[in-house]
This record gives structure tokens, C-alpha cells and sequence, in this order.
């Protein structure tokens, strides 16, 4: 039997280059080796968007055509609807008691997240959203995962799983399998615009299933070396965060272009543009993906339903047994 993956997304937004480096390549390269679960987290969306379920009910055919347009292949891996597993929510429950509320407090990307919703959670954080960690813990070992790509914040999530696992087969019986994490090709994208992130909230995405025209229009706003302000003045590639982007897409000439920079034979426009131009060119073949899923909502909604029903099934196997450790096995 192959070893399992489970790993997901909140299906708040498109995804974007942050995604696809920090986790989504490995999820597409891992799906041959790993029987691979991908959760499209709706239940999580909700705990900072409770207002707001059109939006994440729209995103779950967003986030499913992203993964799928990357080469998430439905024939070989399994993309479902978290809310649509009820397993999760009674395990959740079940590890409630096993997380203390400091513990809760403590996860750095929890904290970091509450300081950025400071317009939603107002005087006090929900309850819910404090406690998104234990149903994460829960997406990942109601499937018995073995191994989690995710982008680089979200190892604490994967550290209090493994907490919980070992407090869990300490108390109630060995069952459990505690995952391990696996960290993407760029744990933490920069933004064009210089941000430490790329992030939906930043408004510095390039996303996915962005046109040609969108990627060259963001592209341009990139911000460069300060230092250089007239085309032939020497550049810093270091500090420039269009280098940036072409060490990752710009491979073969990078060291080229860098040379120029220093030198100061290449202007910030042209090295713009070649930039969009290679980032165009890379996203081609999973925006055209993209496209046809887009044209063809009926299969997307059958892809959810064969990956939800297949969930399912290794869920309940999983829940049976917590419940017979736990004695609730009526
Ligand atoms: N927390 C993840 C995110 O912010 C999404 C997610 C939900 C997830 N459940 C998961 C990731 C389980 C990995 C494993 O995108």
C-alpha cells in the first residue's frame, strides 16, 4: 500500500506563485509515489469568512480548478469538500480535549493571522478560529497521512498534529499516524512589490489563471534596486526583486542578466519585460488547463463528488476506530 498525502487549501481566493512554489509542485510531483488527498478546506475558509459563504462556496470551484490546472490528476489523486467529511468536525471534537488554550495562543501563525483580522475579530478572537489548528490536525489523521506539503507557515499547524497524535496514541491506544511536514522549492515567495509574502491580503498576487496582459501589468509595477534610477546606472540584482523572479523563471540567463545589471547595460523595462515574458510562458500550460475547466463546470462538480465519496469512505474506516479506543462505539 502507498504511503498517504494529505494536504489542502482554504478556498478563499485564487491561488497564486506563492502557492504553486511553496507547496502546489510538490503535491503534483508527489501524487505517483503518495496516495494523495487534497482538501479543499471550506470549513476552515469559514472560520475567518463566517460572514461572507458565498464567497467560500465560490472559491471551492476556484481552488479545485487551480489544482487541477497545475496537474493534480483526478485519476490518481482524491480532491474533496471538507465539509462534506462530518468524520472531521466529530474528531475535532474529540481533540479539543486534548489542546490547552495557551497552546492555541501560542502557535506563531495563528497569532500572526489575528494581528492581520484585527477588523473581524474586533475585542476577542472567535473560538473557532482559535482552534482552526485542531481541525487541521483532524483533516490530516482521520486520513492516516504520512506526509504533508505545505508552504513554510504552516509547519506549527503540522507540529500541533503531531502533538495531538502522540497524546492521543498515549492515552486512548497507538492508532494514530503522525505526519511529517515537507516544505516547498521557495518556502516563503516574495512579493513583486517587495513584500517578505506574496499573499492574497497584500494585493500582491500573480495568480494562476491570470491573462498574459494581467501578469505583464504587475509585472511593470514590480519594484527594482532603488539605486538605480537611469537605465545605464549599475544595478544591485541582489536587493532587486525582479532578479528574484528570474532566478526562478528566467534559470538559464540569470547569470547573465545579473552581469548586465551590475554592469549597468540593462534598463529595469526591458528586464521587466523579459521577466513577464518568462513568467507567461510557464503559466501557459496550466492556464490553458485552467480554461478548460472553467468551460466544463459539470466535470469539475463530478471530480468533487468521486474525490468526496472516496474521502468518505477512508474517513469512517479511521473514525470506527478512534470511536472503539475512545470506548463510543455503541
Ligand atoms: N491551513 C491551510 C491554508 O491556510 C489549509 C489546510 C486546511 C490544510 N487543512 C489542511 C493544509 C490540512 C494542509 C493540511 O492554506
Amino acid at each position: 500500500m502507498k504511503k498517504r498525502i494529505l494536504t489542502g487549501d482554504r478556498p478563499t481566493g485564487p491561488l497564486h506563485l506563492g502557492h504553486y512554489f511553496g507547496a502546489l509542485k510538490d503535491r503534483v510531483a508527489l501524487q505517483d509515489e503518495y496516495d494523495t488527498f487534497v482538501i479543499i478546506a471550506d470549513v476552515q475558509a469559514l472560520t475567518d469568512n463566517f460572514n461572507d459563504p458565498k464567497k467560500v462556496r465560490d472559491n471551492v470551484y476556484q481552488v479545485t480548478m487551480d489544482n487541477l490546472a497545475v496537474g493534480i490528476d483526478p485519476e490518481k489523486s482524491t480532491i474533496f469538500i471538507q465539509s462534506m467529511i462530518p468524520q472531521i468536525a466529530e474528531l475535532t471534537i474529540f481533540y479539543a480535549n486534548l489542546v490547552t488554550i495557551a497552546r492555541l495562543q501560542r502557535n506563531p501563525t495563528v497569532k500572526e493571522e489575528i494581528a492581520q483580522k484585527k477588523e473581524l475579530f474586533k475585542e476577542s478572537v472567535t473560538y473557532g478560529f482559535l482552534g482552526y489548528p485542531i481541525s487541521q490536525a483532524a483533516d490530516i489523521t482521520v486520513f492516516g497521512a504520512h506526509l504533508v506539503p505545505v508552504g513554510e507557515d504552516q509547519l506549527p499547524q503540522i507540529e500541533q498534529t503531531r502533538e495531538i497524535v502522540r497524546k492521543f496514541n498515549h492515552i486512548y491506544g497507538a492508532i494514530l499516524v503522525e505526519p511529517e511536514p515537507k516544505i516547498g522549492e521557495v518556502p516563503r515567495l516574495k512579493g513583486l512589490d517587495g513584500s517578505a509574502k506574496m499573499s492574497k491580503s497584500l494585493n500582491n498576487t500573480i495568480d494562476l489563471g491570470d491573462e498574459p496582459e494581467t501578469i505583464s501589468k504587475k509585472v511593470m509595477k514590480a519594484i527594482t534596486d532603488p539605486a538605480k534610477v537611469r537605465l545605464n546606472d549599475a544595478g544591485h540584482p541582489e536587493v532587486c526583486c525582479v532578479f528574484y523572479y528570474h532566478k526562478l523563471f528566467s534559470k538559464d540567463v540569470c547569470t547573465g542578466i545579473s552581469e548586465e545589471c551590475k554592469k549597468g547595460d540593462r534598463g529595469c523595462v526591458q528586464c521587466k519585460k523579459e521577466l513577464a515574458k518568462n513568467i507567461i510562458e510557464y503559466l501557459t500550460p496550466i492556464r490553458e488547463r485552467r480554461r478548460y475547466y472553467e468551460a466544463r463546470p459539470k466535470e469539475v462538480e463530478e471530480i468533487l463528488r468521486v474525490g468526496t465519496r472516496r474521502a468518505y469512505e477512508a474517513a469512517a474506516i479511521t473514525l470506527q476506530q478512534v470511536k472503539e479506543k475512545m470506548f463510543l462505539d455503541y
